[in-house]
């Protein structure tokens, strides 16, 4: 399709970009390609905090607000500060699987790691995990029928009581830090309210969710992707393993060729005109970051990983004003993660006697289960 018909309207009547020239451009205009598509998906229950303040889904100005007062609070310093501390987590996870020749990756780190980490930051209890984990796995088979609009009026009732146990958690979670604040992001954006009245609960709840879901499944993914093609590339491993100064360009490489989110949506605000078509008004977008990202007018035998590719205008964090908060972080992480399971195993292949099961592809693409 990105050959023949590289802006698509299926029979449903969504639109589809497959270039990376369309996937860019649309990304950049927020103008024209609003993020509020709420009205394409079936409604979600009352007082949805998650829905409604959902930052990804914001236009502006209250999407630069929010995203201003999140940014003052996720500081690339702060970033950058908590490297000993994922180092010492990832080593820790590691240990635990002392000198075992076969585990299950994401159990084992690509899962734990990610979640531990964002929950430290919100200031949420990491023991939590396992319930993030289900919340995560029920909300994730929601979007299964993304691609089945019409039907998913029932699939949001099926996950509506699991969206209303994460909120109340979060609540709750917000509720103590107002009593009893902390160094963590929660705090920080409690006083960001408290600072005049910038942000209400609501708002506040919603943030840490999307925090807390978007900053770990992603990187889940990332970590689970590099495995995959490191199985299939040892001589990038072998590469990796004389020079760690390559890792960040494999990195990038992983997400450009998987990127952990295939697409993401956008509505039209007017009539436009892209790759020799018109879209009117009004219409649901599919930004397929991942057909982008394989573009061969602008990355050569795109199916191809090369470690000294140019990469950097890869589209996996997006582009324009929603570019992903959480890039520095989830870059952070799977550097050191990668580095480490380098360092502590002379050799790992993907087991062959054992299924690799992935997560809906729509949503997230990554491994779910990845035996070693
Ligand atoms: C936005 C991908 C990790 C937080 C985005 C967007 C993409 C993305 C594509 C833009 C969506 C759009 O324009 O519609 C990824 C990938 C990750 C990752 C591939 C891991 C490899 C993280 C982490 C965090 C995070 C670790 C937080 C700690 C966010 C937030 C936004 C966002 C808050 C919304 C920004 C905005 O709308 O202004 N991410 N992300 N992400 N990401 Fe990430």
């Amino acid at each position: 399709l990105r050959a023949t018909d590289p802006v698509h309207r299926d029979e449903r009547g969504v639109w589809h970009l497959f270039r990376h020239a369309d996937v860019s451009a649309a990304l950049a205009d927020a103008a024209t390609f609003s993020s509020e598509t709420s009205a394409f998906l079936p409604a979600a229950a009352e007082g949805d905090a998650f829905r409604v303040a959902n930052l990804t889904r914001m236009d502006p100005p209250r999407h630069r607000a929010m995203r201003g007062l999140v940014s003052t609070a996720f500081t690339p310093r702060l970033v950058s500060g908590l490297a000993p501390r994922i180092s010492a987590l990832t080593s820790e996870l590691l240990d635990a699987l002392a000198e075992a020749s076969r585990l299950e990756l994401v159990d084992a780190l690509t899962y734990p790691l990610p979640v531990i980490v964002i929950s430290e930051l919100l200031g949420v209890p990491t023991e939590d995990r396992g319930t993030f984990r289900d919340w995560v796995d029920v909300l994730l088979s929601l979007n299964v029928d993304r691609d089945n609009l019409a039907a998913s009026q029932q699939a949001v009732r099926s996950v509506a009581p699991t969206r209303a146990a994460l909120i109340d958690y979060l609540r709750g979670q917000v509720d103590r830090r107002r009593v009893d604040p902390g160094e963590d992001l929660i705090s920080a954006l409690l006083a960001a309210e408290a600072d005049g009245a910038r942000l209400t609960e609501g708002e506040i709840v919603g943030l840490a969710a999307t925090l807390l879901i978007a900053g770990h499944i992603t990187t889940t993914g990332l970590l689970g992707n590099a495995m995959l093609l490191f199985d299939q590339h040892p001589e990038v491993v072998a590469r990796l393993r004389d020079n760690r100064e390559l890792l960040p360009s494999a990195i990038e490489e992983v997400l450009r060729v998987r990127p952990p989110f295939s697409l993401t949506m956008r509505a039209t605000t007017r009539e436009v005109e892209l790759g020799g078509r018109t879209l009117p008004a009004n219409q649901l977008v599919f930004l397929w970051l991942l057909s982008a990202n394989r573009d061969e007018t602008v990355f050569a035998e795109p199916d191809r990983f090369d470690l000294d590719r140019r990469n950097s205008h890869q589209l996996a964090f997006g582009r324009g004003i929603h570019f992903c908060l959480g890039a520095p972080l989830a870059r952070l992480e799977a550097r050191i993660a990668l580095d480490l399971l380098l360092d502590r195993y002379a050799e790992f292949r993907v087991a062959t006697d054992e299924p690799v099961e992935f997560y809906n592809p729509l949503v997230v693409n990554g491994p779910k289960r990845l035996p070693l």
